[in-house]
C-alpha cells in the first residue's frame, strides 16, 4: 500500500512560521516522520507540498491509481477551495483532512471547511502528531473498507 501526504500553502514555512501555533518542526522533518511512520505499518508514504491551488488539484488527480488514499493539510485552501473539494469528490480518493492547529479554537473563518464534507474524517489540533494520527486513521479506514 502507498499513500500520499499532501501539504498546501505556507506549510513549506513550517518550523519558522508562527512557531507558537505551528511548532518548531520543519516540513522536511514532518515528511521524514511520515515516511518513518508509514514504514512501521509496512506502507509507502509519498510526500508533496505546493503553494498553488491548481498544483494541489493535479496532485490529487495524479494520486488516483497510484496511492490508496491521501492525508491532506490544505492550509488556508481548506477554508476557500471548491476546486480541492471537487478534485477529492471527482477522483473518489479516500482523504483525511488534517491540521496542526485546532482550527475550531481559532478565528471563525477557520471553522469552515470545503474539504470536510468530502473527507473520511478530520484530525486537528495535535501539532505534528496530527500527521501520524491522520495516517493511522486513513490506514484503519483502508483496512476495514468493504
Ligand atoms: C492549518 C490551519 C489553517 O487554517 C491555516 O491556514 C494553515 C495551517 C493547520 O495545519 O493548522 O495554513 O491547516
Amino acid at each position: 500500500t502507498s499513500i500520499l501526504v499532501l501539504n498546501g500553502p505556507n506549510l513549506n514555512l513550517l518550523g519558522t512560521r508562527q512557531p507558537e501555533i505551528y511548532g518548531h518542526t520543519t516540513l522536511a522533518d514532518v515528511e521524514e516522520m511520515c515516511v518513518a511512520h508509514g514504514k512501521t505499518h509496512g506502507i509507502d508514504v509519498t510526500c508533496a507540498q505546493s503553494n498553488h491551488e491548481g498544483a494541489l488539484v493535479t496532485h490529487i488527480h495524479e494520486a488516483r491509481g497510484k496511492h490508496a488514499g491521501i492525508v491532506l493539510n490544505a492550509g488556508a485552501y481548506t477554508h476557500t477551495s471548491i476546486a480541492l473539494m471537487d478534485a477529492i469528490k471527482g477522483t473518489e480518493m479516500p482523504t483525511v483532512e488534517m491540521h496542526l492547529s485546532n482550527v475550531h479554537a481559532r478565528e471563525s473563518f477557520r471553522h469552515t471547511s470545503f474539504i470536510a464534507p468530502v473527507a473520511i474524517g478530520v484530525i486537528a489540533g495535535f501539532g505534528v502528531n496530527s500527521y501520524k494520527l491522520a495516517i493511522d486513521a486513513l490506514l484503519g479506514f483502508l483496512e476495514t473498507r468493504p
